[in-house]
């Protein structure tokens, strides 16, 4: 049976007579061919592998394709790269050595297509199809990768030892397919990754951060995160979130394990939202809770103040992992010091406290919101149905407060240099006085947002203050 139907794309066509005008074999492989098996829409792409030079093959190419697209060598890897339409193709010579991105080593070409597939990652990574006229669409699967597909298996082609301690960051790949798939991982391969752990600290922290980002931009990262921490890995790579892990019991008291929530609050978002920092705020807005955990005879178990030293603990994470220090993270970090906001507030809406916090949140007053919801994990379903009533209320009433008060962005009617010409003073501490003063009267509904109350507020303020109108 062949695939010609994966090979639709009149590159293909181009590609095959080239490869037989220079009498090599080459084959489509990799997340190509996987991705047509599982019917994961038109991938762009795509990677050649050559039983002899690939780059001597992407130069052909260029030469026969109409608009003649500039090739791309990599030397030290071996391998070129073209686009074509929106497609990139890569092009690399079969090798008798693994697919390690950025390796130092000198890549050795020259291998069979066997070789070739015995070096990639997983099995169902390992698929080809043929190119060559005598083969087009021919599917080549000596590890059985398509088996593995149907029935939904990670796998490595050769002793996983080997293929994690080749590149370890294979380990992450691993759980990332499994995520994205919902696969099982094969129990020999989740052992070597439990006995491998620590290589991944071999691993630069972009590459494994990419990694992460897969996972939380899959359907239920949880899947990933429950593997991470069971390997291992999650305690290399983000210690902050094992620390939730476990329910400890005092005088009768428990508290919930934090770090399951977590994940089923990642899960919930996810059902909600494609914002990848907002499901990274899920994943962290309780991480402040392991070092702030108390027990208080009276009251139970307590974490005062775990959403501020959270939303410092998100800084020093980001950093740590090389990741964005800019209005990404910042992002972050307000959604997790915010966290509980809207919690402490639906139980008692009022107009000031909703105003408060449009003025807090500014643009993410929604996105908090959305967090809050996932938030709710109860599964006692009356308290379930009350706390999103709650946020149902909350909600509606942004919206209210909103269209009377625009206090989203505020901008003080009053501006600073109004009053400096008011009461003819140079810049000084009355003036952030009464600035402030107006800000807080508005907030509480005393005055609304406007020119005119405001300036009736600051005369009056001012008089307080012993100011004379100039
Ligand atoms: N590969 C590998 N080991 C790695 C990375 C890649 O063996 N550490 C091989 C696999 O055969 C993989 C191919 O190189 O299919 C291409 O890798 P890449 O483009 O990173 O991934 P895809 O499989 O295409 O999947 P995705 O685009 O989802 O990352």
């Amino acid at each position: 049976m062949t695939h010609k139907s994966a090979l639709q794309h009149p590159v293909f066509k181009t590609i095959s007579e080239s490869a037989d005008n220079l009498g090599v074999d080459a084959y489509v492989i990799g997340g190509y061919v996987r991705d047509y098996f599982l019917e994961r829409g038109n991938a762009k792409d795509i990677d050649v592998v050559a039983i002899g030079s690939g780059i001597e093959l992407a130069q052909n190419v260029a030469n026969n394709l109409p608009n003649n697209p500039k090739v791309q060598v990599f030397k030290t890897y071996g391998t070129a790269m073209l686009k074509h339409d929106d497609i990139e193709i890569e092009f690399v010579g079969a090798r008798k050595e693994s697919y390690i991105e950025y390796s130092r080593n000198p890549i050795v070409e020259n291998g069979s297509l066997e070789d070739d597939q015995n070096r990639r990652d997983f099995t169902i990574n390992a698929l080809a199809l043929g190119l060559n006229a005598s083969n087009f669409g021919e599917l080549l699967d000596p590890f059985n990768g398509l088996k593995d597909l149907e029935s939904g298996l990670i796998k490595t082609p050769l002793n996983p030892d080997i293929t994690y301690s080749d590149d370890p960051l294979r380990m992450m790949r691993a759980i990332r397919f499994a995520t994205q798939l919902n696969f099982k991982i094969e129990d020999t391969s989740l052992e070597a990754i439990s006995k491998n752990s620590e290589r991944i600290k071999i691993i630069t922290k972009e590459r494994i951060v990419t990694e992460l980002h897969k996972i939380l931009e899959s359907k239920k990262p949880s899947i990933g995160f429950i593997h991470l921490e069971k390997t291992g890995l999650l305690d290399i790579i983000l210690p902050e979130l094992t620390a939730l892990k476990g329910i400890d019991e005092k005088e009768g008291q428990r508290h919930k394990d934090n770090f399951y929530h977590t994940l089923e609050v990642v899960d919930n978002i996810c059902k909600t939202t494609d914002n990848l920092w907002l499901r990274w705020a899920a994943l962290l807005h309780d991480i402040g809770k392991a070092p702030t955990k108390r027990f208080h005879k009276k009251i139970g178990w307590t974490f005062h103040g775990h959403e501020f030293v959270g939303s410092k603990m998100v800084y020093k994470l980001f950093k740590r992992l090389k990741m964005p220090l800019n209005d990404k993270m910042k992002f972050v970090q307000k959604m997790v010091f915010m966290s509980s906001r809207p919690i402490v507030l639906a139980s008692d809406v009022t107009d000031s406290a909703v105003r408060r916090l449009v003025f807090d949140a500014g643009d993410y007053v929604e996105d908090l919101m959305t967090l809050c919801e996932a938030d709710i994990t109860t599964k006692n379903p009356k308290k379930f149905k009350k706390y999103h009533n709650n946020f149902k209320i909350v909600r509606d009433k942004i919206v209210e407060v909103e269209e009377r008060d625009h206090v989203r962005n505020f901008q003080p009617p009053v501006t600073g240099e109004e009053i400096m010409e008011t009461f003819n003073l140079k810049p000084s501490r009355e003036i952030g006085i009464i600035k402030e003063a107006i800000k807080e009267a508005i907030l509480e509904g005393e005055i609304p947002n406007e020119h005119d109350a405001a300036f009736e507020f600051m005369l009056e303020k001012a008089k307080a203050l012993g100011l004379q109108v100039s």
